[in-house]
């Protein structure tokens, strides 16, 4: 939800700025915009439209020079993506650019334009930069921005500068994530990682309501009381080649082949000695017996992963699980407390109602276990116990290696609790984490044959409607497949439990109508293989996705995609499984030329509500 970032040092700033805007592109691009300072004072580009329409707009109207400024990409909140509403937002004294929601806006515009302050904007934003130039007096930055904050509610991350000091770019943060790279003598900030990965990899995490400085001399950073504090200095563990398409000609193709590579590290790195290990974070089998109920709160394919999580659980560790949207849970009074445990699920690690739905978890005396893939999300570093799923910064806003990576965690605590409580063996649970370990293979398998994932998107890309069914762990893949393809193709897509279609929704099945079956599970394989007859019987054209060498009688199924995966249990399927969904949907967007890493009123990392 809207990038930010700032630069101070030697180098180009419209340059590095506009690197780390492409870099946190995934978060919003509705518009973009810089501001630097120039020898004669700031300059602000700004326009609607994505970085692609930001660099004509610089190529037209040129690039402002200077060392020393803060940029923005957008999602839109207040107002309309327009050049008016587009970031950095001034009103001559002070310069900002925002990452986050001002809940309390209209109060605060009401107060500044009885002070005289005219609004050029629809954002919330601007009320800021307003509000910091009412508490701006006697060149003193720091109580301006000690002052603003305290009247601010809601979430922000800000980049300021202000007119009287052109060495210097100030930020701060309350609830949205803010980054400050270090280098030789330059600074940034961004709202990850890889907005100055190219240019250090040494960053220091800001805690809510800290404030930074940075100068071409130096850096300091302030308590909100304004007292000077020391920061120690991490060095992140992503490489530059993570953050960039090497090759591919969209992130989300790049990060659907990265799978095996992923799920193998993450699985490792939970196991010793050949078993699923989670002692190190406080998850000791003493821990995992005590439980009583678990809840999986999570949004959309993090969700979704947690539904996998659920059924793997309860199948094998027979633990009641429930799977709660974390938009729900927070705000629904939830039964929840002690002796339960609530797994948090997110790859950002700064989605607002997950986190919510974690403080509340907490607050009422839940244990909190977090499955993040951002290790120093707020999520990651909140929550009780953490675990890290190693997937590597994910670009593209459509998820696909971090839920293969939570899928796989998933599995592990399944193993792990089924062993700690006694419903499985200790050679059965060394068999299972053997099956996962050797997962990388046939997902492997499935990305060698995506040609086939290909043709059936072809097949798909004229469709209107279309549905996913199946049942239990084919269920929750459908799910997501669904989710999948309709964020990133726009055709309108709805995922049924393969039993449940009967009930009210098969009267939307005609002639024609694509229904894509998720069959791979041995146990109730029969059951689908109705509900796909009935869905034949109304006209639907059937496409299977099966295990290899699944039969149906003649004429059932229309398109066959059979997944490769002797080795795997059918409860570990869904890992390759879910692999050909991501390539369906890839395929359908891109042969309906949209582009896959950007689709329309979607951004990565959610952290409004
Ligand atoms: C869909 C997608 C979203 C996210 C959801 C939660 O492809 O990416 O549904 O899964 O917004 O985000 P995180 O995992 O960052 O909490």
């Amino acid at each position: 939800m809207c990038g930010i970032v700032g630069y101070i040092g030697q180098r180009d700033c419209t340059d590095v700025l506009m690197d780390g805007l492409e870099k946190l592109e995934y978060r919003g691009y509705d518009s973009a915009g810089i501001a630097v300072f120039e020898k004669t004072g700031i300059k602000t580009v700004k326009t609607k439209g994505k970085l692609i329409d930001m660099r004509d707009k610089l190529q037209k109207e040129g690039s402002p020079v200077g060392h020393c400024g803060i940029g923005h990409t957008r999602w839109a909140t207040h107002g309309e993506p327009s050049d008016q509403n587009s970031h950095p937002h001034s009103n001559g004294r002070v310069t900002i650019v925002h990452n986050g929601i001002i809940e309390n806006y209209k109060e605060l515009k009401e107060f500044l334009t009885e002070k005289g302050y005219v609004f050029q904007s629809q954002t919330d934003s601007e009320v800021v930069a307003c509000l910091l130039d009412y508490y701006y007096s006697e060149r003193n930055p720091l109580r301006a921005i000690m002052e603003t904050v305290k009247e601010l509610q809601g979430s922000y991350a800000l980049g300021i500068i202000f007119r009287d000091f052109p060495d210097r770019v100030y930020a701060t943060r309350k609830e949205s994530p803010l980054i400050v790279g270090i280098g030789e003598n330059e600074y940034f900030i961004g709202s990850d990682i890889p907005a100055f990965l190219k240019y250090t990899k040494n960053y220091v995490l800001l805690e809510d309501d800290d404030i930074v400085c940075m100068k071409t001399d130096g850096i300091e950073f302030y308590d909100v009381h304004g007292l000077p504090e020391k920061k120690e200095i991490s060095v992140a563990e992503w490489d530059v080649e993570q953050a960039q398409k090497c090759g591919y000609p969209h992130f989300m193709l790049k990060e659907i082949h990265e799978q095996p590579g992923i799920v193998g590290n993450t699985v490792e790195s939970c196991c010793r000695d050949g078993v699923p290990y989670f002692d190190d974070i406080g998850l000791t089998d003493e821990l995992i017996r005590g439980v009583k109920r678990v809840f999986v709160v999570a949004c959309g394919t993090a969700m979704h992963a947690g539904i996998i999580g659920r059924y793997a659980i309860e199948g094998l560790a027979r633990v009641p699980v429930t799977v709660e949207v974390a938009s729900e849970f927070r705000y629904m009074d939830p039964i929840v407390g002690e002796g339960d445990l609530v797994i948090v699920v997110s790859q950002s690690g700064e989605t607002a109602d997950t986190r919510a739905g974690m403080e509340l978890a907490q607050h009422r005396g839940a244990k909190t276990l977090a499955v993040v893939n951002v290790k120093y999300s707020a999520i990651a570093r909140q929550a009780d116990m953490y675990i890290h799923t190693l997937a590597g910064p994910e670009i593209a806003v459509a998820s696909t290696k971090a839920y293969t990576a939570q899928i796989s965690v998933m599995y592990l605590l399944a193993f792990r609790f089924a062993f700690a409580r006694g419903t499985i063996s200790e050679d059965r649970m060394r068999e299972l984490t053997a099956q996962l370990l050797s997962a990388p293979g046939s997902i492997q398998r499935v990305i060698d044959r995506k040609k086939e994932c290909q043709f059936i998107a072809s097949k798909l890309v004229n469709a209107d409607n279309l549905f996913f069914i199946g049942r239990t762990f084919d269920y929750a893949l459908s799910l997501e497949g669904s989710l999948k393809l309709k964020e990133i193709s726009y055709i309108h897509s709805e995922a049924y439990a393969a039993g449940e279609l009967k009930h009210g929704t098969i009267s939307l099945i005609e002639q024609g109508i694509p229904v894509i079956t998720v069959a791979t599970q041995a146990n109730i394989l029969a059951k689908t293989i109705s509900n796909m007859e009935e869905v034949k019987a109304r006209g639907g054209v059937i496409i299977a996705v099966c295990r290899k060498g699944t039969s149906f009688a003649e004429g059932t199924v229309d398109m066959k995609l059979e997944i490769d995966a002797p080795e795997l249990d059918d409860m570990l399927v869904p890992l390759p499984t879910v692999c050909a969904l991501q390539l369906i949907a890839y395929y359908t967007s891109v042969l309906r030329g949209i582009d896959p890493d950007k689709p329309r009123n979607l951004a990565k990392s959610v952290t409004t509500e």
